[in-house]
């Protein structure tokens, strides 16, 4: 059985882990940088990278260690080579060619949102060709997944992502670092009938989004009010992640009909991305697929967030089908998944 080690750093999460051919997560370490970031109310970019470097060894070593497996018996090695904080990914990349080398094993270069993205596959074995929502603090794309480095984004947000708005108003709220999951709880106590915000591009054709607009919107209202109660808090929670649910239900509806256009066997949706891990944005989805006979999944939310079991599963499938790369590949700040094509 095929063993790959996969080694995540290109956000705030220095993180590696072991993935059997069969989607066994022999084990996965993640270590969190939220506490140095947090005084500064994200991610600095220059911390990261320091931090990743005193922790990268301790994860890999770590990652060993709870699957009880030496380096003899890992047969290659993914990293993230990009998109993501440049400083970071050096570090992993570096780190993943050293002991390629060292080693003489198989090194594969992984793409960031392909790991999100194929997810699904490591889960619950998702077959092509599904309908993909990727949501997470840098991206929030619709996509067609059609095969291993094959996807076609129908849909992409023109300004911020989805998680961004999240971190975002929670930072406006004083809620404090990361955003998304406190704005959730915050929500469940929340009134979300109180604010009327705005749902940006709902009702019109296509599938991109946008939520500057939104934003922009509780940034207004939160001026407008004098002092802020927690229960006002609460209701600007929960307006503003009703807005975003409703955004997203709407680009679904256009982006299902075209799925089924295209696709007329497909019958799966899928949410990946650290967004996948608000529980009452699931809850919306799972009801968009029942009423167009899809099957939903959504990953466990510890394999929404970064980590790095999806990085070593998307080195599997890709070492299944041949993928060695060679050590003069260069780490992307930027690099979109139309640019993951299978050669
Ligand atoms: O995929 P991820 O871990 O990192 C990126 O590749 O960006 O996603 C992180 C993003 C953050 O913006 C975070 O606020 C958001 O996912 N997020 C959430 C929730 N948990 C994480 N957004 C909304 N609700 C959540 N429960
Ligand atoms: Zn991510």
């Amino acid at each position: 059985m095929i063993h790959i080690l996969g080694i995540e750093s290109s956000c705030d999460e220095t993180a590696a882990s072991i993935v059997a051919e069969d989607g066994t997560i022999a084990s996965s370490v993640i270590f969190s940088q939220i506490a140095q970031h947090q005084e500064f109310g994200g991610v600095v970019p220059e911390i990261a990278a320091r931090a990743h470097l005193e922790k990268v060894e301790y994860v890999i070593k770590t990652a060993l260690s709870d699957a009880k497996m030496t380096l003899n018996d890992i047969d290659g090695i993914a990293v993230t080579a990009g998109p993501g904080l440049i400083g970071g990914v050096i570090v992993g990349l570096t780190t993943a060619k050293t002991m390629a080398l060292a080693l003489n094993k198989p090194f594969i270069a992984i793409n960031h949102l392909e790991g999100h993205a194929l997810t699904p596959r490591l889960c619950h074995k998702t077959p092509f060709p599904y309908l993909l929502l990727l949501a997470s603090g840098g991206h929030t794309q619709i996509l067609l997944a059609k095969d291993i480095g094959d996807y076609e984004i129908i849909g992409t947000t023109i300004d911020d992502a989805a998680g961004e708005a999240f971190d975002k108003v929670a930072k406006m709220l004083g809620l404090g670092y990361p955003g998304g999951p406190i704005l959730e709880k915050m929500a469940t106590t929340g009134d979300a009938s109180r604010f009327k915000l705005p749902t940006p591009l709902k009702g019109k054709p296509g599938c991109d989004f946008s939520f500057s607009g939104l934003k922009t919107a509780v940034r207004i209202l939160i001026e407008k009010q004098q002092t802020l109660t927690e229960q006002d808090k609460a209701d600007i929670c929960a307006s503003f992640q009703n807005a975003v649910i409703s955004v997203i239900e709407d680009r679904l509806k256009n982006a299902i009909k075209m799925y089924k256009e295209r696709f007329p066997q497909g019958n799966n949706l899928v949410v990946a991305g650290g967004v996948a891990a608000n529980q009452a944005i699931a809850t919306a989805l799972t009801n968009i697929a029942s009423k167009n006979k899809l099957i939903f999944s959504a990953p466990p939310m510890n394999l929404c967030t970064d980590n790095a079991a999806m990085i070593a599963w998307a080195g599997v499938e890709r070492f299944k089908k041949g993928q060695r790369d060679s050590f003069d590949i260069a780490p992307r700040s930027r690099w979109p998944l139309a640019e993951t094509k299978f050669e």
